[in-house]
């Protein structure tokens, strides 16, 4: 019995850590950020409030609400010294090979919140690393357009600031569109925590020995990027754009059977989860956000769009799919708002990266403050050769 939650003991042995941050009822389809329903955040907070209350506990009153933007907003400028470092990438790397270079890089420019017993150390490069993703993510898009770098503006909101780093040119400023800033912000809200991912339980790991905070959130991004759990969103994408190139609705059926035939090693991508085994409710949102933002955008008939909800009215229909619980993830819709919006498909992950550091952070918080926490070291079953001696004649 933790709180109101009670679980039963063979859960128990499987449980990594206590953490008091996010709830995932993975048969209802439930998600709670510190007590609160995801779809009541979506709806009535922005994505600071919602940053604040992951890193605080509390939602925030108007006048911490401004404490915290301003904050943030006064610590978005990164060292000039960056805009060099990431000279040194090829202008056609991966924009999350590039991220995890800039995040990791952070610790040799911010020596002063890098000693994790200071909790004013702590403190800080929660900030910085909040306030500088938008920036590192946005440089690294125009880097691989060819363009030069776009200033954050103080003026703006966080994720107005984003979009602005993102589409202005230093020939023609950009007046964010506030379809698309509300869209982007919900985004960051649907992914700012999700308990025990792989990428959070990375950062928990690597933090636990007492690394720096910029060196263990620069481990969660790499993570993060692999195709099975942050990176599904961009292979999302893609599955959708080459079934509508090769025929689209029509070839629907012919997609499906290949997922279910084991040997295809086709995979719905952006269905399924390891703890949902229900509708995961950010697809729900990520739903909603999606027919509104087409909507707006004048981009109803998006056939992209249309193809999604085909193979997910088969899927919930299909035993394949009922019989392994099999419903669509946060990633199944997100490809597609983030298109309509302009977003290029290689940006998506590090876009779910930016929107994750703050739960990153406040998970990384969450061990550190633990008294009783200890390095992990996952013990193993050994299967290997038994003890032998090496041939005398070598
Ligand atoms: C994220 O952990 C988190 O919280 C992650 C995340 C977060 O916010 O941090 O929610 C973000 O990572 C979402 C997941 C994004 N990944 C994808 O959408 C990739 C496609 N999905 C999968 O590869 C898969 O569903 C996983 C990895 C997400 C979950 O795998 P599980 O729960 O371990 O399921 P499994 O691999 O054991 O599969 C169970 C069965 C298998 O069939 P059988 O062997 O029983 O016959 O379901 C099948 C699988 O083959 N299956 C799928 C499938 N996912 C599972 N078959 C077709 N398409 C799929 N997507």
């Amino acid at each position: 019995q933790t709180g109101m939650f009670t679980y039963d003991p063979g859960f128990l042995a499987t449980a990594s850590c206590e953490s008091a941050i996010t709830y995932i009822d993975g048969d209802k389809g439930q998600l709670l950020y510190r007590g609160y329903p995801i779809d009541q955040l979506a709806k009535s907070c922005d994505f600071m409030d919602v940053s604040y209350l992951i890193l605080n506990g509390e939602l925030p009153n108007a006048a911490q609400k401004s404490e915290f933007d301003s904050l943030v907003t006064h610590h978005s400028l990164v060292h000039e010294q960056l805009h060099f470092f990431l000279r040194g990438f090829r202008r056609d790397a991966h924009p999350m090979a590039v991220l995890t270079g800039l995040v990791g890089a952070l610790s040799a420019f911010y020596h002063d919140s890098t000693d994790i017993t200071n909790p004013r150390h702590r403190e800080i490069s929660a900030i910085r690393l909040i306030a500088k993703m938008p920036t590192l993510v946005a440089m690294a898009y125009k880097y691989s357009q060819g363009q030069p770098f776009i200033y954050p503006q103080n003026d703006l909101s966080y994720t107005g600031n984003f979009v602005r780093m993102m589409f202005a040119t230093p020939c023609e400023d950009y007046k964010v569109n506030d379809v698309v800033e509300r869209a982007l912000d919900r985004i960051f809200i649907l992914h700012a925590d999700h308990e025990q991912n792989a990428s959070t339980s990375t950062v928990r790991l690597c933090g636990s020995s007492g690394t720096n905070p910029f060196a263990a959130i620069a481990a969660g991004v790499a993570c993060l990027w692999g195709p099975a759990h942050g990176g599904a969103n961009e292979a999302c994408l893609q599955m959708l754009e080459d079934l509508q190139a090769n025929g689209g609705i029509a070839k629907v059926g012919e997609f499906m059977e290949k997922v279910k035939d084991k040997n295809s090693g086709v995979r719905l991508m952006g269905f399924g989860h390891r703890v949902y085994k229900n509708y995961d409710p950010r697809a729900k949102l990520m739903q909603e956000t999606c027919k509104e933002v087409l909507s707006a955008l004048g981009l109803e008939n998006d056939p992209l769009f249309k193809l999604a909800m085909e193979l997910e009215r088969i899927a919930l229909e299909d035993p394949y799919f009922v019989e392994r619980k099999l419903y669509p993830n946060v990633d199944f819709y997100s490809g597609i708002v983030q298109r309509a919006i302009g977003i290029p498909t290689s940006l998506f992950t590090a876009i779910f990266a930016l929107a994750r550091t703050v739960g990153w952070i406040a998970q990384w918080n969450e061990m550190l403050s633990d008294p009783e926490y200890k390095i992990g070291r996952p013990r193993q079953l050994y299967t290997g050769a038994v003890v032998r001696d090496v041939p005398a004649q070598r």
